[in-house]
């Protein structure tokens, strides 16, 4: 009842800060912003202006002119560049928040695990700078699990595993809380990276990042094709040999041993994780199988690859890109049940 009347007066927002993408959710209305992460800046006469931010900025990755540079403030889940982070803030939180200009909203931003207490004061700085009346934060697979709609505050064991752009995150929670944690350098990002050295090493062929993303979406996948081939694309890159522009075909197969490296990561982060929970949450996650979330869990074939090699049921989160976001703002609406994980002081 006073939560409702208090949230008449402000608009609570929920800031899914990723590597790759940034989410924002008003509540009463839902995740009303998703644009990635990367703002763009023009350089006249030494002197640094905001270009672009989001979309278009995204756009302008890899194919900026001198006077123009592109900049993803985030790098493995935490902030990398903090003036550009939070330019990209405030412009989201303004983007998002634009009709109602009186108050300042409260916001809660989610961090990785594995953050330190430097970077979660950096992130607070630049939320509270950025415009909000109080910045709380909570902890990254909490929101991923409370946006799977999985039962969280139950005594029952259940893991689940964010990939994003930057990292995984695998963990384990049970009673509304986390018991087993943790946040390995593997995701979007790296698997990108793997496709390019891939292609530089096999075929004299230099891509860009946006390419590797688009070969990866197109056609990636974490197991090898049974036929040894599967489904293959057109790519344009740069032959290496003569510095001409040339055009090949990748196959499912090179995709797959590219990527399988990245997707051997997860598999150990997965199976560490089961190793390290008491037995009792163990069983119940064999039970109950684990929950993939973030963009990283729509690669081709990941759920059948973690599946074969864990021996655990694995199921995909609905709306997964999403999750983290939903789950952030959802916290809000349970505020007085989770007030032992949302952090809302300084
Ligand atoms: N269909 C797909 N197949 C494979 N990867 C995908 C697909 N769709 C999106 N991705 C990848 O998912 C990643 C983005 O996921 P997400 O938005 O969850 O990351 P993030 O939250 O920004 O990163 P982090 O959580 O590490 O900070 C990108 O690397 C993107 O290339
Ligand atoms: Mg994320």
């Amino acid at each position: 009842m006073f939560g409702s009347m208090r949230n008449m007066f402000t608009s609570d927002m929920a800031i899914d800060l990723g590597t790759a993408n940034t989410l924002v959710y008003v509540q009463g209305k839902g995740v009303i912003l998703n644009e990635p992460s990367v703002v763009a800046y023009t350089i006249k006469n030494g002197k640094k202006e905001v270009l672009a931010v989001g979309e278009d900025a995204k756009l302008m990755l890899g194919r900026t002119p001198g006077s123009i540079e592109a900049i993803r403030p985030m790098r493995d889940g935490v902030i990398a560049d903090f003036v550009a982070a939070e330019e990209m803030i405030k412009h989201f939180i303004r983007k998002a928040n634009a009709r109602s200009k009186i108050s300042k909203p409260r916001i809660i931003v989610c961090v990785p695990y594995g953050a330190t207490p430097v970077e979660k004061r950096a992130i607070r700085e630049s939320v509270l700078r950025a415009g909000a009346r109080k910045a709380g934060l909570i902890a990254e697979p909490i929101a991923a699990a409370i946006g799977a709609g999985m039962p969280i505050a139950d005594p029952t064991g259940s893991m689940v595993v964010d990939i994003g752009g930057g990292t995984t995150e695998v963990a384990v929670l049970s009673l509304g809380d986390i018991v087993y944690a943790r946040s390995a350098r593997v995701g979007g990002d790296q698997m990108d990276d793997a496709l390019i050295s891939y292609l530089k090493r096999h075929q004299n062929l230099l891509v860009g990042e946006a390419t590797a993303e688009r070969i990866k979406k197109a056609i990636g996948t974490a197991k090898m094709p049974v036929d040894g081939k599967g489904k293959a694309i057109k790519i344009r890159g740069r032959d290496l040999l003569n510095g001409v522009p040339k055009e090949i075909e990748i196959t499912q197969a090179q995709v797959a041993d590219a990527l399988s490296e990245s997707v051997q990561q997860i598999v150990e982060a997965v199976m560490t994780a089961l190793e390290s929970t008491p037995p009792d949450l163990a069983a119940d996650i064999v039970d109950r199988g684990v929950m993939l979330t973030g963009g990283g869990a729509l690669l081709g074939n990941l759920d059948l690859a973690l599946r074969e090699q864990t021996g655990l049921s694995i199921s995909i989160a609905e709306d997964c890109l999403n999750c983290v976001a939903l789950g952030t703002g959802k916290s809000l609406e349970y505020e007085k049940q989770l007030t032992h994980i949302l952090d809302f002081e300084a």
